[in-house]
């Protein structure tokens, strides 16, 4: 039964005709998307394309307009954010909302309790993995608002595993950093990938992504302008067009 509608097994979740419109404004125009288990996919695409809105319909937060949103064979369309996210789509924001006077166990306690539903040992458990997988657990009880920026990067990563993900939304997590943290935070996203977590990634920051990435998405205007391999969705003449404003065709 699983993935029929997709009509390939290895599908987690996809986005399948996904349109997305805030009154007048259309921002997704019929977007396809497939997340294989187990690979990590990236997205690319200039400031506006649409990539956040995606994430958005996929992990409940904005209804589509059109089209369905499909994981593990079922169609999720109707489920709300805490449905989804009890199901496994986990995801980081762009602009991370931490709990800022709460220390950073409290923080993952939150979104354990919140996202994933834990609670007893299972919470616990849940929050000393999270924190043990990002690196934080020495920093458990600082309060968030005394975290470095690659810190509360982690504390983002850590919110996000709390709520146990199947599948994981990264929405640029790298932006910001120097770029000694940067290859930090790679290194870290990388091992998450290398033990089994399925990743959709968005970032600017391409040869951060390209390191962990082994497929690629290119949006522009809200749709989908090339995926596959990496070196070859960028060297797209459509890809390079939508990055240069028409240098090339
Ligand atoms: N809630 C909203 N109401 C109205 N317009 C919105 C809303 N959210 C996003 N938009 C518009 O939708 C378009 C796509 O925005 P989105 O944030 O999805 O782009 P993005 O690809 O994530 O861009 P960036 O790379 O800058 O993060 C933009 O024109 C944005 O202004
Ligand atoms: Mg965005």
């Amino acid at each position: 039964m699983a993935n029929l509608q997709t009509g390939d097994p290895a599908v987690v979740l996809a986005a399948l005709g996904v349109s997305k419109h805030f009154g007048a404004l259309q921002v997704l125009h019929g977007v396809d998307l497939q997340v294989r288990q187990g690979e990590a996919l990236g997205i690319v695409g200039p400031n506006g394309a649409g990539k956040t809105t995606l994430f958005g319909v996929l992990a409940g937060t904005l209804p589509a307009s059109h089209g369905q949103v499909l994981f593990d064979g079922c169609d999720i369309s109707a489920w709300d954010t805490a449905r989804r996210c009890r199901a496994g789509i986990g995801r980081t924001h762009q602009v991370p909302r931490p709990f800022l006077s709460m220390s950073v166990a409290d923080n993952v306690r939150v979104a354990a309790q919140h996202g994933a539903g834990l609670r007893g040992m299972a919470e616990v458990a849940a929050v000393q993995q999270a924190l043990a997988r990002t690196g934080l657990d020495t920093l458990a009880t600082r309060p968030a608002d005394t975290l470095g920026l690659l810190d509360r990067k982690r504390l983002e990563l850590a919110r996000a595993l709390a709520t146990q993900p199947k599948v994981l939304l990264l929405d640029e997590i790298g932006g910001g950093l120097t770029e000694a943290e940067l290859l930090q935070l790679v290194a870290l996203v990388g091992s998450l990938h290398a033990q089994g977590l399925t990743l959709v990634w968005i970032e600017h920051v391409l040869h951060a992504l390209l390191k962990v990435v082994g497929r690629l998405v290119c949006m522009d205007a809200g749709a989908v302008l090339a995926e596959g391999e990496p070196a070859a969705v960028m060297a797209h003449p459509r890809v390079v067009q939508a990055y240069l404003g028409g240098a090339a065709a």
